[in-house]
């Protein structure tokens, strides 16, 4: 089973990422034969960005991964502008792809609709790139959160009309893999909005390298209710605030919403349920962000991660582009 997930060079990653996504890529490791990681530069630039800082934000990330329990030994981890194919088989499945389905993405419609100067094309095409960092190792499982769930089903549409169009069987059909809890991990202050890099509030934000203060403080100020009697229970609908607070409390407890629950009873108010979100959520941060330090100040060793990572990704990619290119009608 050949496991693939990409995750962007952009900004400090935040508690969604970390219990969305890379807390799976960490458990996929050993069940992946190989588990494939990308830092996905070329998808940074559909958005303005500075030159400049790219490849610092890169290593940013890639010193998060390892600090999160990557293993350069049990999975490939690697830079995607560093593997041509991405570029070549993104543009030759742009033949499969309908342009009304990249104006109907969500994805696309909120970012556009936040650019002020330029809505670039890249950023229409987003998709068709996600799609081929995947098709291009045959991958059959990708595990993301919620808010990919359309871009997946795109690129499950666009291997099928490929393979009818060229040949059964080029292309594996991969499957999303999305958690049962923590998929869409919310916002602090805004708990019916997911927390974002752009789209959240700073103070709703938890970073995966913030200090333990910073969290404690962001959930004191978390928003939750007024409900009369206060109650602690799951419903999203009536209680976004508590139920994602329950849920964080679950996931970095490594227990069910219902212990975290059980747990609480006899509380006095929702500050007793803030207090066990911080403790839990401090306990399962501080080490990474401690890791992450270490890692962060060798450079030369990152980037030989991502060297190494990038030749197996190579070595991958390559005989699947051969076939793709063969069955298209290229030399
Ligand atoms: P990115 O970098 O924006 O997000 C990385 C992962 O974090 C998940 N995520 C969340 N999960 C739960 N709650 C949240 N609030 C939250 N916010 C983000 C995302 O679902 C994602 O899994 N398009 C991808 C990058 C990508 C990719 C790929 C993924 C490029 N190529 C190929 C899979 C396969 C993205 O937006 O990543």
């Amino acid at each position: 089973m050949r496991i693939f997930s990409g995750i962007q060079p952009t900004g400090a990653k935040h508690l969604g990422n970390y219990i969305g996504a890379i807390r799976q890529y960490v458990d996929g490791q050993d069940r992946g034969d190989p588990a494939i990681y990308c830092i996905v530069d070329l998808h940074a630039i559909t958005v303005p960005y500075e030159p400049a800082q790219l490849r610092e934000r890169v290593l940013d990330t890639a010193a998060t991964l390892l600090a999160a329990g990557l293993d350069p030994a049990r999975c490939v981890l690697f830079r995607q502008g560093d593997v041509r194919e991405h570029s070549e088989l993104s543009w030759l499945l742009t033949s499969v792809t309908a342009v009304g389905e990249l104006n109907r993405m969500h994805q696309f419609r909120d970012k556009s609709s936040a650019q002020r100067e330029l809505v670039s094309a890249g950023l229409l095409f987003y998709p068709v790139l996600m799609a081929a960092d995947v098709l291009a190792y045959r991958a059959h499982e990708v595990p993301v959160g919620e808010d990919q769930r359309e871009h997946i089903e795109l690129m499950r549409e666009v291997a099928r009309r490929f393979n009818a169009r060229f040949g059964e069987g080029l292309l594996e059909v991969p499957e999303g893999r999305i958690p049962t809890v923590g998929a869409r991990v919310m916002d602090l202050q805004e708990p019916t909005r997911k927390m974002s890099t752009t789209g959240g509030s700073a103070e709703g934000t938890i970073y995966v390298l913030d200090e333990p203060k910073a969290i404690e403080k962001k959930l004191k100020r978390a928003v939750t209710d007024s409900e009369d009697p206060f109650t602690i229970r799951r419903d999203p609908a009536t209680k976004p605030g508590v139920t994602n607070l329950i849920d964080l409390t679950a996931v970095a407890r490594g227990t069910s919403a219902e212990e975290v629950v059980a747990s609480l009873e006899g509380a006095r108010g929702y500050g007793d349920l803030k207090l066990a979100a911080a403790e839990a959520l401090t306990a399962m941060l501080v080490p990474v962000r401690e890791r992450y330090v270490e890692l962060r100040a060798d450079e030369p060793a990152l980037e030989a991660v991502l060297a190494e990572g990038a030749e197996k990704a190579r070595a991958l990619a390559a005989p699947v582009l051969a076939d793709v290119r063969a069955a298209m009608g290229f030399s």
